[in-house]
This record gives C-alpha cells, structure tokens and sequence, in this order.
C-alpha cells in the first residue's frame, strides 16, 4: 500500500501529525500547495489533514476533486483542532463543518480528530483579534451557556496550551494499514 500525505498548517500542528504518521506508514508528507507536484494513480490512500479556522476548512476543498476523479482509492481526513475531541458535541460540530466544506464526497472519507496547539505569542494579528472576540463573546454568556472547553479557552487566553499528543494518531495509522474497519466513520 502506497499512501501519500497532503496537509495545511498554519502555525506547525498539523504538520507534525503529517510527519509522525508519514513515519509510521513510511510515506511522504507535503504541503497541500505542492499537490501539483503529485501524479494520485502512484498511492493507494491519499490522506489530508489541516487545522481548522473558525470552522473553516480550505485543503478539504482540494481533496473533493481528487475524490471525484479516483473514486476507487481510499481516502482520510484529519481535522487538527484545539477544541476536545473526546467531547462529541465538538466532533459533530467539527464533523458538520467539514461536510460543508466537501459535500457528498465525505461519504467516502474515514475522518480522524487531532488536537492541536493555541499559542498567542506565535499568533497573527487577524487571529489575535479573532481569538480576543472569540473569549470576549463567551465571557458574556450565562456560564451554563458556555461550551464545555469555554472555560479552558477564556482561563488560558494569552498563554500558550498544547494538546499535541503522537498516541492520538494510532487510530488513524491502523486505519491506514486497513487493521480498522473501512466503512465511512461517523464521529
Ligand atoms: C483564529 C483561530 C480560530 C480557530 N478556530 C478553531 C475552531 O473552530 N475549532 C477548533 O477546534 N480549533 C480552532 N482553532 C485552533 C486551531 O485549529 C489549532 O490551533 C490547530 O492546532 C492549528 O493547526 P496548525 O498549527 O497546523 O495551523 C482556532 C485557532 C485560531 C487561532
């Protein structure tokens, strides 16, 4: 099995999950940008990964048409968030976005939920601001209102917290291998 492995990374989480599960499947991992650069008929399995802003998701658009056009390869998606992933109020609303993003073709793509990193000091300034009304919005609503990771995002606004974790991609390289079951995952 040859797999190939295209992610979006802004700050550097999803592109060490590309690394460490390109190390595990022995494949290459690349920016999404280069995708040109790839002739698909050479893999398999063409995973994609990118962190998610504000429920935007752009490298899940480039996956659609690769879908459409080699509907007989096997495809995986991983969403790299801060948000937690054991939480399946969060998997949902995360699995929604995506669906948005990809239409009817992520029936055919096993998706995976990564947690990532929120580091203010390595933040752009549209994210800094973004990130500032985010925490100003949950800081007025009623605390029974607020998502159940609210309080850890208004608690370490300016900090750096990370969730990185390389046992979290065990699921997905075993996936990968074909040692899990292959019909779509829901979260
Ligand atoms: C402005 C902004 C918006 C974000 N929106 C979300 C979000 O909607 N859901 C989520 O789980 N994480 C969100 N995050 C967290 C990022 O997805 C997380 O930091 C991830 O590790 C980024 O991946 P990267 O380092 O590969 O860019 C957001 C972060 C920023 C700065």
């Amino acid at each position: 099995m040859k797999s190939l492995i295209l992610y979006r990374s802004e700050y550097g989480s999803t592109e060490q999950y590309a690394r460490w599960i390109g190390e595990e499947l022995s494949s290459q991992h690349d920016v999404i940008d280069n995708l040109s650069k790839y002739d698909m008929e050479d893999y398999d399995l063409i995973i994609v990964g990118e962190g998610v802003y504000a429920g935007q998701m752009k490298a899940a658009k480039r996956l659609v048409p690769i879908i459409e056009r080699y509907p007989d390869k096997r495809f995986i998606f991983f969403i790299v968030g801060i948000a937690d992933m054991e939480d399946k109020v969060n998997r949902d609303k995360l699995y929604s976005d995506l669906a948005k993003a990809m239409g009817p073709a992520i029936e055919k793509t096993k998706v995976f939920f990564l947690r990532g990193v929120l580091d203010y000091s390595k933040m752009n300034l549209k994210h800094k601001s973004m990130m500032w009304m985010l925490v100003n919005y949950l800081k007025k609503k009623p605390k029974k209102d607020l998502p159940k990771d609210g309080d850890q995002l208004i608690s370490t606004y300016g900090k750096k917290v990370s969730f990185i974790d390389k046992k979290s991609i065990e699921p997905l390289v075993e996936f990968a291998k074909g040692k899990l079951p292959d019909e779509n995952i829901e979260p």
